[in-house]
């Protein structure tokens, strides 16, 4: 058995205050996994208000690399800690491919969150074309080196989701095999670079994650959890994804804790 898994729900720009409503009713029965919902910022108030007496977090999907000043539309880790929220997402593909978001940009938004009392959610993954070209390695390397140099010993405070970008919103998820060892990948890099604090970065899949498929991946060793993307607006399949987490992991007991 393995520690609570972790389920994070990215809800995309998707959602509104009706499905938030519909979360807080479905989750006074929670299974009992970590839960973090991740909805768009003017959402973030909302959330924390309707998930606050629930064993659900909310959280955001970006922050900027900046702290403050003249820029129009970005919103700061600062703001999302001050709303409620515990977590964000950084580095998604959708950013990366659709905003050109570099690796250095995203290790600045990194560490905004980690400055502002948030965890962020860094995602790493390769294209098709690199999969296909034996270049995922490579990959996973180039997008964690600067953040493992620039955040030192900070990077036990992290979350990494690897997402493979073929596998987002593509109904097509990594088969269990492969998510393992593209995790050993990334549980390699991390220890070689930032030695035993890798060891408390939680290391999470993403990418067409739904409730047929959730149970198989989530029972993996490697796998301390699940980015969930299209299924995350469903209240009834997010459920059974954290169902399913729930019964590969072992929440801390209060003698534990
Ligand atoms: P998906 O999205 O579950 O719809 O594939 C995952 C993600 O983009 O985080």
């Amino acid at each position: 058995m393995n520690p609570a898994k972790l389920v994070v729900g990215n809800w995309k720009m998707n959602g509104s205050a009706a499905l938030l409503r519909a979360f807080a009713a479905a989750a006074r029965d929670w299974p009992a996994c970590e839960t973090v919902v991740c909805v768009p910022h003017p959402l973030l108030p909302l959330a924390h208000a309707a998930l606050a007496a629930t064993p659900l977090r909310c959280g955001a999907q970006d922050c900027s690399g900046e702290d403050g000043g003249a820029y129009t539309g970005e919103v700061s880790a600062r703001m999302i800690g001050e709303l409620g929220g515990r977590y964000v997402i950084v580095g998604h593909a959708e950013r990366r491919g659709g905003h050109a978001e570099t690796d250095g940009q995203i290790v600045a938004k990194a560490q905004r969150a980690l400055a502002a009392g948030v965890t962020p959610i860094v995602c790493i993954g390769e294209k098709a074309e690199e999969r296909d070209g034996e270049q995922t390695a490579l990959v996973l390397r180039r997008q964690l080196l600067q953040l493992v140099r620039v955040l030192g010993r900070d990077i036990a405070s992290i979350v990494v989701s690897y997402e493979p970008v073929w596998a987002i919103g593509s109904g097509d998820a990594a088969t269990p095999g492969l998510i393992d060892h593209a995790l050993g990948v990334v549980a390699g890099i991390l220890a070689f670079h930032a030695g035993p604090c890798a060891r408390s970065v939680r290391l999470l899949y993403g990418g067409s994650v739904d409730p047929r498929n959730a149970g198989a991946i989530l029972s993996r060793d490697a796998v301390a959890g699940v980015l969930v993307g299209a299924a995350a607006v469903v209240p009834e399949d997010f459920r059974e994804i954290c169902k399913a987490a729930a019964r590969c992991s072992v929440m801390p007991t209060r003698d534990a804790a």
